[in-house]
């Protein structure tokens, strides 16, 4: 059986080794609780404080500013819901764009039956928020706006640091979803002028279980667990120490092939994209998702006329090439996915979808695999497809 191959890397990557070998210690030795006064206590303490300092410096923010919360989700429910609580008083509107995840959809769609408003932004063809249409959404009574830095989806990097400057100059607090774009593009928190910012360990070779919520500063929140006071209050539990330091230790990775001149991990994955988009257009009626070149590197996103999204997966799984239709969290609602409605595509095109995310381990054999096998599968499933009449 050749290897598998693995192309969904923007659903979670493999640990790095030395992320694990960093986080071994403590998993058994140094294994005290951050809260405790004696020595145990003390060491984990030591070690989450050197993590957020590290993490803190990814993106130019100071180490008071990071909560660790379990995840990406828990990140953006607690910037949406914590914000929206804490400034209830000032106004009831909340602002994000119709290409979020479902953590800030969902969050979202809660906070409006509690009496809060939402805006949804559209978004072009691409899959951009235009800035002006922030301007023009915001009201008195808007308290905060939320838009993703990359979307998971298509790839498609939005313009947040004019959006981070429009919200800024009128006081809306501006948050940020940049799971996908932490630790692969710089971001600078203050320059981009970002209140809030969520990251997540597992996108980038770190462990799952560990998210961030960067706050600026000054900004309230609301709690969402309330208990022994970890985390400035705003996210009571028992620090997960081994996880926080993995984080740590992958973010440090990343900083440093994101400050090698050139960026050579970054050209490598763009080439290799490039190279895959340009073959699989060939193939005929597919079409590319996002947009052409403000694009994250290791993202290609196509739609194919007559085309099952699951059955490709089902088909390319089977010669094992691992790759998703719509993202890792809508794939199994067998609904097309809101990303893909919102770039204006029908649902049957919005079916016909296939998302290809490289990662560190992406070879160049991997991907003449990929252009090799794929029209094979594409014409068999169309030779069958009910779609076609
Ligand atoms: C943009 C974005 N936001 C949020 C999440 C949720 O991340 P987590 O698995 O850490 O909860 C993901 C993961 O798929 C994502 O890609």
């Amino acid at each position: 059986m050749p290897k598998k191959i693995y192309f969904d890397y923007a659903a979670t990557t493999p640990v790095n080794k030395r992320v694990a070998k960093a986080m071994t210690p403590f998993l058994s030795e140094k294994f005290g609780n951050t809260m405790s006064l004696h020595s145990f206590g003390q060491e984990a303490k030591f070690a989450l404080d050197q993590s957020r300092q590290v993490l803190a410096d990814l993106i130019n923010a100071e180490p008071n500013e990071i909560i660790f919360t379990g995840s990406a989700t828990e990140s953006n429910n607690l910037a949406l819901k914590g914000v929206a609580f804490a400034n209830k008083n000032k106004g009831n509107h909340i602002i994000i764009s119709s290409i979020e995840h479902p953590c800030i959809m969902e969050s979202a769609k809660w906070l409006e039956k509690q009496g809060f408003e939402i805006t949804k932004l559209p978004v072009d063809k691409y899959g951009m928020v235009n800035p002006k249409d922030v301007k023009k959404a915001i009201t008195k009574k808007t308290i905060l706006v939320s838009v993703i830095h990359a979307s998971n989806e298509i790839g498609t990097i939005e313009p947040i640091e004019e959006i981070g400057k429009i919200c800024r100059q009128v006081g809306v607090y501006f948050h940020t979803d940049a799971s996908q774009s932490f630790g692969k593009i710089p971001i600078d928190v203050k320059k981009m002028n970002i209140d809030l910012l969520t990251a997540s360990s597992h996108k980038i070779y770190g462990p799952k279980g560990a998210g961030l919520l960067y706050v600026r500063e000054g900004i309230k929140l609301v709690p969402l667990l309330h208990g022994g006071g970890q985390e400035n209050g705003l996210r009571s539990s028992t620090v997960n120490v081994p996880a926080i330091v993995g984080f740590a230790k992958a973010a440090e990775i990343c900083r440093k092939e994101m400050r090698l001149k050139g960026y050579p991990e970054n050209r490598r994955l763009t080439s290799l994209r490039d190279k895959l988009i340009k073959s699989v257009l060939k193939i005929k009626n597919s079409h590319l998702n996002g947009h052409p070149k403000n694009r994250l590197v290791n993202n290609a996103n196509f739609w194919f006329d007559f085309i099952e999204g699951e059955s490709l997966v089902m088909q390319l799984d089977l010669e094992g090439i691992a790759c998703s239709t719509g993202s890792a969290c809508s794939s199994f609602k067998l609904e097309p996915s809101d990303v893909l409605l919102a770039i204006g595509l029908k649902p049957q095109e919005a079916h016909g979808s296939l998302r290809v995310s490289l990662g560190r381990f992406t070879t160049e054999k991997e991907i003449n695999q990929l252009i090799k096998v794929l029209p094979k599968i594409i014409k068999k499933i169309r030779a069958i497809s009910p779609f076609k009449n």
